[in-house]
């Protein structure tokens, strides 16, 4: 029996399976249980994907129990802390951090798609002026299918390339234009002196009446968010993308799939979910009454921002941006926001009750994240939309990778069906 294999016995049947172990660079190993259900007639169960790797990958890599994320095997410290957003977009992409020509390229391209087609603008007189931008998001962005055709065909690498150009230069003006129709002041065009970042805050903020300069401590704040959420393996919008993209259908069409997974939350939606909890907590006296809320198993709530399916111990990309949140209160958040003491006490609070530490529930990315986009004046409800901006180069990437995958099937999941036993139809008039 090979040392790299593991042994299923069926004990209803006698049957026995070896079945072989993979290993990639570093990571536990992975049990091959593709031949399972041909070989055995069974299947596995596994809700959540707790325990089952649903493709091979060399983007990104997560160990969890260590706090360690890797993107393309540099420590998202190094990359946070020397790196820039459209950078790191090569790196997920094309696998190599860019040369300066290399980089001066890929930003050359990215500028060179940034405007959208003028009848898309259209589209957004269409929503209600209230509508959620993530609402929007998804439209808007499902609709570039209809407008860029020379850049469909999933199985040309030239269209797929154009496609995670226009996708990830595209993103912030979309972005910037929802945010613009729900406050009814004109779109701002794109601007490609600014950097990526820049030209989102300048489309954001900038009116036609006045001059707009971006803030550097904002620019760079943003900038580090971004890198931060560029990838994060196969999280759910990650496998969203992954499960649309396995049916062939068109990049645009599976990456706004993306944004809808993103939106709930439990994932992406979390950043915006802590705002509107600390709202809901409203005064540093009401904490203790919260922190019970969130421990009792019988109320709903739970403290936003807290917890991570994979990070155990820490999340690497916390510790990073906490550092970050408190120099951006202490130089350009409005000092008088009593939400920011409040958020800091919680932090406090939580990091040092019993329940929290003994669960490994440490403040996670987004609930710094909330804090600093506040501090910059993004509004609560485009919280969510900046995740999404910067996630679109990890979908792109995977997209593009799984596309390239010469094992690459459409993913269909098994179940077991608890329904109702076989049984005959039954003529109306007999029903009772
Ligand atoms: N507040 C209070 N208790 C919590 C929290 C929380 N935020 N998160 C988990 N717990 C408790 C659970 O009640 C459970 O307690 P028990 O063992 O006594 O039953 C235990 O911690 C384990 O929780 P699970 O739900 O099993 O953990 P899971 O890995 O399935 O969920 C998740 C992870 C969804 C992130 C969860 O921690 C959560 O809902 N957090 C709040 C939402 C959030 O911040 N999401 C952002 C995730 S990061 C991202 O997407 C970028």
């Amino acid at each position: 029996m090979s040392k790299d294999t593991v042994t299923i016995t069926d004990n209803s049947s006698g049957k026995t399976i070896e079945l072989p172990i993979r290993r990639g660079t570093v990571g536990p190993p992975v049990v091959d249980i593709t031949t399972l259900y041909k070989e055995m007639g069974l299947f596995t169960f596994d809700p959540g994907f707790l325990s089952t790797a649903s493709c091979r990958s060399s983007i990104t890599y997560i160990d969890g129990d260590n706090g360690v994320l890797m993107y393309r095997g540099y420590p998202i410290e190094q990359l946070a802390e020397k790196s820039t957003f459209l950078e790191v977009a090569h790196l997920l992409l094309w696998g190599e951090l860019p040369t300066k020509d290399q980089l001066d390229k890929f930003t050359s391209l990215i500028r060179r798609h940034t405007l959208i087609n003028e009848s898309l603008k259209s589209f957004y007189n269409g929503f209600y002026h209230d509508a959620h931008p993530m609402a929007v998001m998804v439209g808007v962005f499902g609709s570039l299918s209809a407008f860029y055709h020379d850049s469909l065909d999933i199985h040309d690498a030239g269209h797929r390339e154009l496609a995670a150009l226009r996708m990830i230069a595209k993103m912030p003006t979309i972005a910037a234009a929802s945010y613009k129709h729900t406050v009814g002041e004109p779109f701002v065009y794109p601007k490609n002196t600014l950097s990526y970042v820049g030209n989102l805050l300048n489309m954001m903020f900038a009116v036609p009446a006045e001059e707009y300069a971006v803030d550097p401590i904002a620019e760079r704040a943003m900038d580090l968010i971004f890198i931060l959420h560029a990838d994060h393996e196969q999280n759910a919008s990650t496998s969203t993308v992954r499960l649309s993209g396995s049916s062939s259908a068109n990049p645009f069409a599976c990456v706004s799939s993306g944004i809808t997974a993103l939106w709930g939350p439990a994932h992406g939606g979390a950043n915006e979910a802590v705002l509107t909890m600390l709202e809901e907590i409203g005064d540093v006296k009401n904490i203790g009454k919260y922190i019970d809320k969130a421990k009792d198993k019988n109320d709903p709530f739970r403290l936003m921002g807290f917890g991570h399916r994979i990070y155990k111990k820490y999340d690497p990309r916390a510790k990073i941006i906490r550092q970050m949140c408190h120099e951006v209160l202490a130089k350009i958040g409005d000092k008088n926001d009593p939400l920011f003491e409040l958020a800091l006490r919680l932090e406090e609070v939580a990091l040092n009750d019993e329940y929290f530490q003994s669960r490994s529930l440490y403040p996670n990315v987004d609930f710094y994240s909330g804090i600093i986009y506040r501090a910059i004046g993004i509004p609560t409800n485009m919280f969510t939309v900046m995740f999404a901006i910067a996630r679109t180069v990890g979908w792109v990437a995977q997209w593009m990778e799984m596309i390239a995958d010469p094992d690459q099937r459409i993913a269909r999941p098994r179940q077991i069906y608890d329904g109702a036993a076989p049984r005959n139809y039954i003529p109306i008039e007999q029903r009772k």
